[in-house]
């Protein structure tokens, strides 16, 4: 039986050893570590599926934001990264820890979402399109196809802008904003 809680609740330890089976320990030096630096996961939106005490998948969620060449700030949310522990990967696990998030976000009208990944798992199951987002310049290199958003209905996201962390916000102002 697996439960769902909050990332807060697992030793920052394991969490690593999750993201290092997952992904490589080559990881840190991605994009995507480059548009969180600085911030924290937003607590409310960041969660571990645990299973017989073991962390087999989770969700982190970070505030980031896009800055127009005249100074406008559109805040996000940066989505990922999204892990399953290889031996428990395509049993589920991955999209109940997806929806259990967007799920949360929506209830909360939380800001339009971003994320780096393959368009076949985000698109086909989440809504998440290369649609919005390929005008905007990343802090690294990134596949275009592969840069991501979320939007609900009635948001619209500037076609320019710098993606970057949005530092100093308060972990679960961060939802709402
Ligand atoms: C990608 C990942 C999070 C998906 O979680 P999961 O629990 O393994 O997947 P789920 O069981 O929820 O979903 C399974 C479905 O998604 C598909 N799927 C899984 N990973 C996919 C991927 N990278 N691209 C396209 N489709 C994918 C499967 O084919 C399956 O489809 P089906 O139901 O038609 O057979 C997980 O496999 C993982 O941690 N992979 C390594 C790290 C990674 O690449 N993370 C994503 C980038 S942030």
């Amino acid at each position: 039986m697996i439960q769902f809680v909050p990332i807060a609740s697992i030793p920052p330890a394991e969490i690593e050893h999750l993201l290092d089976l997952a992904f490589g320990s080559d990881r840190r030096g991605r994009t995507a570590y480059k548009l969180r630096e600085g911030t924290d996961p937003i607590a409310a939106l960041s969660l571990a599926a645990v299973e017989e005490g073991v962390l087999v998948g989770l969700v982190l969620c970070w505030p980031v934001q896009l800055a127009e060449a005249d100074g406008r700030l559109t805040p996000l949310i940066l989505v990922g990264p999204v892990a399953v522990r290889p031996e428990r990967q395509r049993d589920g696990i991955g999209r109940e820890l997806m929806l259990r998030m967007l799920e949360a976000a929506d209830a909360a009208a939380s800001d339009p979402m971003t994320l780096i990944g393959d368009a076949s798992y985000y698109e086909r199951f989440f809504g998440f399109s290369a649609q919005h987002t390929q005008g905007w310049a990343l802090p690294g290199p990134v596949e275009r196809h592969r840069l991501l958003a979320r939007l609900r209905p009635g948001q619209v996201l500037p076609e320019r802008g710098a993606l970057g962390p949005r530092p100093d916000v308060g972990l679960d102002a961060a939802v709402g904003s």
